[in-house]
């Protein structure tokens, strides 16, 4: 297993966004993938997973990339859920879990939540697409950009409100250690109100871990809204096996609040403690 990592901002921004192409994706700055892929060749992607997934044509590989450089379809669902269900964010602590690209919790950002934590696997995600991504939100918010404007290609660097970094925290590794390195560190570690979780149900392999994090982080007021695809072909993962879990453990209520009928059948799921 991947051991856990924090990753700290870099005092000087324009280092994080140094050699980034900026695409706006549902309004929200986000790096061009590709351009990534291009950069990161060298040392800037010391797990490699950018040669390994390209040579795999593979956007898993268990235990080496699990899917973080790319914006899983589930993220968009439950970004539209927020607005539909009106989920408030506002001095809330949440995290990002297995957060990839980082949208849900840019949108959490942006919504005032009180702290954001940012969780991937790959060490690489979280400083050449998760980082970016959330300095780049941060720092453009408060330009007075017109929503009739094409976006910036770059950001405008150095301005903005920062401020909004400083609630933030990023790690990477495998689930049951940042679970660990979280409830030990003794930065006065709270636990969240909000968790959001993606298309991170897909293995049944890491139901475990991943059901023992959500109840050691989850504060015993707190909600999880886990986006899912109904079955994952081929992988073997599902949203009805891990609700087998679920009930197994009897630690967690669950029920499907919205299900998504267009193409592969999706569905969002709320958490709550007993
Ligand atoms: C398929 S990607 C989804 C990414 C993003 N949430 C989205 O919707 O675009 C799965 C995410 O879960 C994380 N993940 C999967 N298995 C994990 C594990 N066993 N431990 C830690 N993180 C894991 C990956 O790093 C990745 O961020």
């Amino acid at each position: 297993v991947k051991a856990a990592k924090e990753h700290f901002i870099p005092e000087d921004l324009n280092k994080v966004l140094e050699n980034k192409v900026m695409e706006t994706v549902s309004d929200l700055y986000h790096v061009k993938v590709s351009v990534v892929e291009m950069t990161c060749l060298g040392d800037a992607d010391s797990e490699g997973i950018v040669s390994k997934s390209v040579s795999s044509h593979s956007d898993l590989i268990p235990g080496v990339y699990e899917g973080g450089l790319k914006i899983w379809e589930c993220t968009f669902d439950l970004m539209d859920y927020f607005s539909e269900a009106k989920i408030e964010f506002s001095n809330k602590t949440v995290l990002d879990l297995g957060c990839g690209a980082g949208l849900l919790g840019i949108v959490a950002l942006k919504g005032k939540a009180e702290r954001v934590h940012f969780q991937d696997y790959n060490s690489t995600v979280i400083e050449e697409i998760t980082l970016p991504n959330v300095v780049a939100n941060c720092i453009n918010e408060g330009s007075s950009r017109k929503a009739s404007k094409p976006p910036a290609k770059r950001p405008k660097k150095g301005e903005g409100s920062p401020d909004a970094l400083t609630k933030c925290r990023f790690f990477s590794g495998e689930w049951s250690e940042v679970s660990q390195l979280l409830s030990s560190s003794n930065k006065l570690f709270s636990k969240y109100d909000i968790i959001l979780t993606s298309e991170t149900i897909y293995n049944p392999d890491y139901y475990s871990a991943l059901h023992d994090t959500l109840a050691q982080l989850l504060d015993k007021n707190g909600h999880v809204y886990l986006a899912s695809k109904v079955h994952y072909f081929g992988v073997g993962g599902g949203i009805y096996l891990f609700e087998k879990l679920i009930e197994e453990r009897n630690v967690f209520r669950t029920s499907i609040v919205k299900t998504i009928d267009q193409g592969l059948q999706r569905c969002i799921m709320e958490m709550a403690f007993k």
